[in-house]
């Protein structure tokens, strides 16, 4: 049995409950919400478990929550980050037969910044022991929805378009779409990352800061007929995208990298096209997908990260101690995952 320090160290959020004006997932300095704190370690309760961390990966979900325009309310004084990967060193009722395994997590009972983390049972999933600790933490939150929206997709025809494509999220799900014999149309801002794109398995990729991307973009759609638009910028770009997609296309908003908040500037397409908008988040994902299903899904990721189908980019590497003096800094590199490591 391992004995547990009293204390830990932690980076903990300095704000309550919600912002009323969302700005996006970026910061000019991580001191504006974030601290250094010695904390205690968290006990698990019944069906928690206690994990010793490994690697936590910085997602934009974590920046939108410690800004206060997540899904759920901060809680001043607790550590923030939700992804990670570590050790289990001590387990509530019921939640045994996690003891001493390395695991994937989700946190949700304390944040993945912090030397311990208390999350539930059922946010844990024991990694194989191929897959590398960097890879192991953005096993979830990433893969889980890559798996299920290229699965919306593949239900609606051949070709899907795909914003922010160099995000790792993007990547994943040119890749998998590309595996699946999936035509994947890729947006990327930046026009250096045609050539990695179509490497990582895009069918077509369009530049956004292109003066005729919609124009490109229409011909495109003409030809190859995308129904699901997975969009993690949802801008005025993005509406026209939509606009230009073909009856019973599908605008699926999925994060909000860009704070710009579109116009509907074509409503008849809604009612006679039989076009919808709709959103998609993972954690309502697992909420309504049968346990059995989502161990396929688990299975399947785990599989094509231990295999290198998929990797996880890695654009810059913190210590804990370094993450509220150089996070903001680290987050302006573009292509890859800020990790932190105790
Ligand atoms: N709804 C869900 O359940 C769910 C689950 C997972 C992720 N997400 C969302 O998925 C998105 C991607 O996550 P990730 O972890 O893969 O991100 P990431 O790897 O951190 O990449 C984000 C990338 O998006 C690009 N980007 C940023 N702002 C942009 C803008 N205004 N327009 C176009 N591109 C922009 C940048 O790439 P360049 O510098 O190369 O342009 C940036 O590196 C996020 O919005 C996240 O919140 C949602």
């Amino acid at each position: 049995m391992t004995t547990l320090p009293p204390k830990m160290f932690a980076v903990i959020q300095t704000h309550d409950g919600y912002t009323g004006s969302p700005s996006g997932p970026f910061i000019e300095d991580a001191a504006d919400w974030l601290a250094e704190a010695e904390i205690d370690v968290p006990e698990p309760g019944p069906g928690q478990v206690l994990i010793k961390l490994r690697t936590a990966s910085v997602n934009p979900s974590d920046i939108h929550f410690i800004k206060g325009e997540y899904g759920q309310p901060r809680v001043k004084g607790m550590p923030a980050g939700f992804e990670g990967c570590g050790d289990v060193v001590a387990t509530g009722k019921g939640a045994e037969a996690l003891q001493g395994q390395r695991v994937a997590f989700v946190a949700a009972g304390s944040g993945a910044w912090a030397e311990y983390v208390v999350t539930q049972a059922l946010m844990c999933i024991p990694l194989r022991p191929d897959i590398s600790d960097e890879d192991g933490s953005a096993q979830i939150v990433n893969p889980m929805t890559a798996m299920a929206m290229v699965d919306i997709a593949r239900s609606a025809g051949e070709a899907f378009v795909v914003s922010a494509a160099t995000s790792q999220l993007g990547k994943l799900m040119c890749a998998l779409g590309r595996d699946l014999g999936l035509k994947p149309i890729a947006l990327v801002r930046r026009a250096e990352a045609v050539e990695s794109m179509k490497a990582h398995g895009a069918h077509e990729v369009l530049v956004t800061t292109d003066p005729g991307v919609v124009q490109k973009f229409s011909e495109l759609s003409h030809e190859l007929k995308p129904r699901v638009f997975l969009d993690a910028v949802a801008d005025q770009l993005s509406e026209q995208i939509f606009c230009a997609m073909p009856n019973g296309a599908r605008w699926v908003v999925y994060g909000k990298l860009s704070p710009e908040l579109p116009k509907l500037t074509q409503t008849g397409q809604l009612i006679f096209m039989n076009k919808r908008i709709e959103g998609f988040w993972l954690t309502q994902w697992m909420t309504s997908t049968p346990p059995a299903d989502q161990m396929r899904v688990v299975a399947e990721v785990q599989a094509r990260f231990a295999d290198g189908r998929w990797k996880t980019d890695v654009s810059e590497r913190l210590k804990l101690r370094d993450v509220v003096g150089n996070l903001a800094d680290a987050l302006k590199k573009s292509d890859g995952k800020v990790l932190i490591t105790p």
